[in-house]
């Protein structure tokens, strides 16, 4: 038996479902019963007919999943699969903004710890943050933990005012400018679509910007047949399989998160078969920051 007929053996046997980001290798997506961004993930998890969720991405998913369902068992491919922007808040900084502004809303991207997401309001992804920005009653943002993301929604709900973190994604925030103009300048006609994750000088030059799944429904629904994609690499599958006509370049130095690259067949398999690498979340945690997460469901409806 084939390594995928394994998977769907055990997939069954275990009465389990498979989420993907569009970032993990492609044969993983291929494997996987939904794939997406982190706000249809997040949404997904929620209300699963399965018993256990197979989470191929990163340690915030797992542990979202697992805080909106309590009583199912997240299982990670590999453990330590994390995000580094995730790490780049904290608690005392927070507490400092509190104290300093009265009506403050802090505002907590979904790529975050679950104990950033304890001592935040409400959580967002780059699919709804804006949305769910303009609908807070607060004046003050005190956004975590990108720097990023938060420029972008802060210059698209300007009747708020924003306290900015330092955060960023490492993958995104060194892509360079001269090696997109490069790509550009070899395909004049190419639109250029931004994860707003990128620096803002890319930004400025670029026709889109919107999560993994804005890009791929921008390109899935333009007339235009090539595009220049800043954002991580993984994306190039789901992008030429619903386009099979247009041509997608990256720049040079290829955006890549080695940690979405960690899950592999072999590991979705072992964690299938062992039940090892389960999502263990504390109830006060769950609960807490079960708030923020449950809050962005609700605004982003
Ligand atoms: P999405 O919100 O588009 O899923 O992006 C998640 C992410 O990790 C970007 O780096
Ligand atoms: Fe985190 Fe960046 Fe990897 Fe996304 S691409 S998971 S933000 S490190």
């Amino acid at each position: 038996m084939d390594m995928i007929d394994e998977i769907k053996k055990w997939r069954k046997e275990k009465n389990a479902v498979i989420l993907a980001h569009y970032y993990v290798n492609p044969e993983v997506q291929q494997i996987a019963d939904y794939i997406g961004d982190s706000f249809y993930l997040s949404k997904v998890a929620v209300g699963l007919n399965e018993q256990t969720i197979v989470f191929c991405g990163v340690a915030f998913m797992g542990e979202s999943a697992k805080i909106l369902n309590q009583d199912k068992t997240v299982l990670m491919p590999d453990k330590s699969a994390d995000c580094a922007m995730a790490h780049m808040a904290d608690a005392q900084t927070i507490q400092k903004m509190r104290d300093t502004y009265e009506d403050l809303a802090v505002v907590c991207y979904i790529n975050s710890t679950a104990e950033l997401k304890r001592h935040s309001d409400v959580c967002v992804t780059s699919a709804n943050a804006v949305q769910i920005v303009k609908a807070l009653p607060n004046k003050h943002i005190f956004f975590i933990p990108d720097k990023n993301l938060a420029r972008y929604v802060a210059q698209q709900v300007p009747e708020k005012e924003f306290v900015f973190n330092q955060g960023y994604c490492p993958v995104h925030e060194h892509m360079k400018l001269r090696e997109v103009k490069r790509v550009k300048e070899l395909h004049p006609e190419a639109e250029i679509l931004t994860h707003p994750e990128c620096p803002e000088a890319i930004c400025e030059i670029s026709d889109y910007i919107g999560s993994t799944s804005g890009i791929i429904s921008y390109a899935t629904q333009s007339p235009k047949k090539e595009f220049i994609i800043c954002t991580e690499n993984g994306v190039r599958y789901e992008l030429e399989m619903r386009n099979p006509d247009k041509q997608f370049y990256f720049t040079e130095t290829e955006p890549v998160c080695m940690d979405m690259k960690k899950i592999t067949l072999e590991k979705v398999l072992h964690v299938l078969k062992t039940g090892e690498n389960e999502v263990h979340v504390t109830e006060k945690v769950r609960e807490e920051s079960g708030k923020a997460l449950e809050r962005m469901l609700e605004l982003a409806k």
